[in-house]
């Protein structure tokens, strides 16, 4: 497996009035090319900015970002234009993200534009080539984005990421604005192009149902932190680490989602603020099988079985080879 994008110990900080907010510390993640690795977590956990220190919009304290090798972090905006072709990025709101003044021809050529690829007339052509590809019709090229429903301006704005024929996109809750039953449809999409082009996606959901079927790989951030992070497709079946199972818990079935069944209750207990994390593990204040050594020590990530990391002091190897947690849940202080 070649790897596309691989990020270590990579620390972002905002300054704020009341000091450095570490929105992500210390994290390490690899997307393998023609892969999804997905990253879950809660509002506020920090995949954004991720993100965006990914696409060079945010400034890296430390810690390295590389693409296909090539060290990103402490590149001047001018060396970083010569890789910006390769990483592209699907935001959230497909409303926001389209310029309302734009034909959905023009947004779409834009960045060949920029770029200074090819003429006009070809330009134009592959813009009717990338129109077809993401299932929209040639006429799309010539009206604007507020002629479109939520899900096809995300199929426009997949277009347009795909124009510079990146080898990752960056995908930030590309279909969490969008109603159920079309976002399997981009969904659907985002898998198809991945199997014909052979595109990478770093794919930021805080909902597990929805990365659970394109997901190759699966990393969960918690304040910050990876908690946890899987390579296999099977993750979701034994959930070893406290907070993958509690999210896990809160998650609904697809089938309960179609039915509009409600799911369990989201976790419980307010999530701490990123500028006074709790000491130890991040999670030990909402944490079911939290014992004293949680508060005091930071678990850091392990690997646990062939394909798993967790960072949780509990967790062990079961006799079946799988990681598990202790029958026990709370221990009383
Ligand atoms: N520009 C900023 N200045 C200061 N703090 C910020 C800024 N942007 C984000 N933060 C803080 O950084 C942390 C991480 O935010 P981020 O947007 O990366 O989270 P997220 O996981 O993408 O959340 P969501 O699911 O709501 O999109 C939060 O505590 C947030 O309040
Ligand atoms: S280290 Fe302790 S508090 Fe943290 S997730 Fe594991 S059991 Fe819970
Ligand atoms: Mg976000």
């Amino acid at each position: 497996m070649t790897t596309i994008l691989s990020c270590r110990d990579l620390v972002v900080e905002y300054p704020t009035a009341d000091g450095p907010l570490r929105a992500v510390d210390r994290v390490s993640l690899d997307v393998e090319r023609g892969q999804t690795l997905a990253l879950v977590g809660e509002s506020g956990c920090g995949k954004s900015t991720l993100a965006r220190a990914i696409m060079g919009l945010a400034s890296v304290k430390s810690g390295s970002i590389k693409l296909e090798g090539e060290e990103l972090t402490g590149l001047s905006q001018r060396e970083l234009r010569k890789y910006r072709p390769a990483i592209q990025m699907v935001f959230q709101n497909p409303y926001g993200s389209l310029n309302p003044r734009l034909s959905v021809g023009r947004i779409i050529e834009e960045p060949m534009m920029v770029q200074n690829i090819g003429t006009q007339a070809e330009r134009r052509k592959r813009v009717l080539d990338l129109l077809d590809r993401v299932g929209l019709t040639s006429e799309a090229a010539g009206q604007y984005p507020h002629q479109f429903s939520g899900g096809q301006r995300q199929r426009i704005a997949i277009a347009r990421a795909l124009a510079l024929n990146p080898k990752l996109i960056v995908c930030d809750e590309p279909v969490s604005a969008l109603d159920v039953s079309v976002q399997a449809q981009v969904l659907n999409l985002l898998v198809e192009l991945q199997r014909d082009l052979g595109v990478s996606y770093l794919f930021i959901s805080h909902d597990l149902a929805v990365v659970r079927h394109i997901a190759h790989a699966t990393a969960v951030m918690y304040l910050g932190r990876i908690a946890a992070r899987s390579n296999s497709r099977d993750f979701w079946k034994s959930p070893a680490h406290p907070y993958v199972r509690a999210l896990k818990d809160a998650t609904p079935s697809m089938a309960a989602i179609r039915d509009g069944t409600p799911g369990q209750p989201i976790l419980e207990g307010e999530i701490p603020s990123a500028l006074n994390p709790p000491a130890g593990c991040r999670f030990s204040t909402r944490c079911r099988y939290v014992v004293d050594v949680c508060r005091q020590t930071e678990p850091h990530l392990r690997q646990v079985t062939d394909q798993s990391w967790v960072a949780c002091h509990r967790v062990s190897v079961g006799a079946n080879g799988a990681a598990v947690l202790p029958e026990s849940e709370l221990i009383a202080d």
